[in-house]
């Protein structure tokens, strides 16, 4: 083999040590590339366009790739359906991208304009909703049970999102406030991708109950680590403008975590954690102050001990590489920088 060459682990956006593992995601994965491409055709040109804009700037895939993976707990992990459900789980994400850019007026999305400033609010909000409709249709194909649970995961991620518009009331811990709305927002839907691996893969109950536990977890890391790249990384390697929770005024973990904060020196930060942060410079000002700010490693520490969590709902699952790929995935999770 040359040494040069990517191993098909490189193009999986989790590290899959087990080579044969890594070949066969490798090239599930391309199945579900294939599909994905198929499915975002609409009769009008236009549509298609602006579907396949984000579909083919890029993204991690990690949702899909947690179907497959977690298909490869049960017997018959390379059926059709499988493979339907990793475009449902795709296809959802991506329509909550579209939605989320213009709630979040961003400007970038996966290293390329976001649908609304390349286009406008109208066209990226009905793209989502197109994209919405057509993992709708798909679901039906897997049967009554999967579109109840894709209707409940939709439920919660909308009312995550909108959660996180409401701040939360007098008597509520803030803290808590923004767990239930990470929790909703993206631990749902990658909870339902393990879930969804699992069940059509054909896993015991056990199993699925147990990938649907960690996916719930998981995708809480997930999105913390997300708010905390969000400080921290820049437009290059995140493909999205730093910053952004900061300028909407959405306090996530380091800036809560900072807020409690009684150390004399902080109290610049936080009276620019309490303004108008739409103001150029004083965004700068704050964004500079928090990423040296302690409340960073605090957090990062956080979401290790969540991953540490994830890893340990995996106890029913057998040894073997597929459990190590998910354990495996829990720790990157914790530790990325894309
Ligand atoms: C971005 O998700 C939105 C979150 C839930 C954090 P991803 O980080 O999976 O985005 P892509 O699909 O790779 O672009
Ligand atoms: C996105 O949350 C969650 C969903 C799209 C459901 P964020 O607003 O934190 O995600 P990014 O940072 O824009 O990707
Ligand atoms: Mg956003
Ligand atoms: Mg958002």
């Amino acid at each position: 083999m040359n040494p040069a060459a990517p191993s098909s682990g490189d193009l999986l956006a989790m590290p899959v040590a087990d080579e044969a593992l890594s070949a066969r995601l490798a090239e599930r994965m391309k199945v579900v590339e294939r599909a994905l491409a198929g499915h975002i055709r609409s009769r009008a040109p236009f549509v298609t366009d602006a579907a396949s804009h984000l579909m083919e700037a890029g993204g991690k895939r990690f949702r899909p790739l947690l179907v497959l993976l977690a298909a490869e707990t049960g017997s018959h992990p390379d059926t059709d359906e499988v493979v339907t459900a990793a475009c449902v789980v795709e296809l959802t994400h991506l329509a909550s991208l579209y939605h989320d850019d213009v709630m979040d007026e961003a400007a970038l999305r996966r290293g390329a304009e976001s649908a609304n400033a390349r286009w406008d609010n109208h066209v990226a909000i009905l793209t989502g909703d197109f994209l919405f409709s057509k993992s709708s249709e798909l679901t039906a194909e897997l049967g009554a049970d999967a579109v109840r649970i894709q209707a409940r995961t939709f439920t919660r991620l909308v009312e995550g999102q909108i959660q996180e518009t409401v701040k939360p009331g007098a008597d509520d811990d803030p803290l808590e406030h923004y767990l239930d709305v990470v929790a909703g927002k993206t631990g749902s839907l990658i909870a339902t991708s393990a879930r969804y691996g699992a069940r059509f893969g054909g896993a015991t109950p056990e199993i699925e109950e147990a990938l649907a536990s960690y996916g719930d977890m998981v995708g809480t890391a997930f999105q913390l680590s997300d708010d905390i790249l969000d400080v921290a990384s820049d437009s290059v390697v995140s493909g999205k403008t730093p910053g952004t929770d900061l300028r909407e005024g959405v306090p996530t973990l380091p800036v809560l975590m900072a807020k409690v904060s009684s150390r004399p020196e902080d109290a610049r930060l936080l009276q620019l954690l309490d303004s108008d942060l739409s103001d150029d410079d004083l965004h700068a000002e704050a964004l500079a102050l928090l990423r040296s700010h302690p409340a960073m490693r605090q957090a990062r520490d956080y979401v290790v001990s969540r991953a540490q969590e994830a890893k340990s709902l995996l106890a029913a699952l057998p040894h073997g590489p597929v459990r190590e790929a998910l354990e495996n995935f829990a720790d990157l999770v914790a530790t990325r920088t894309t």
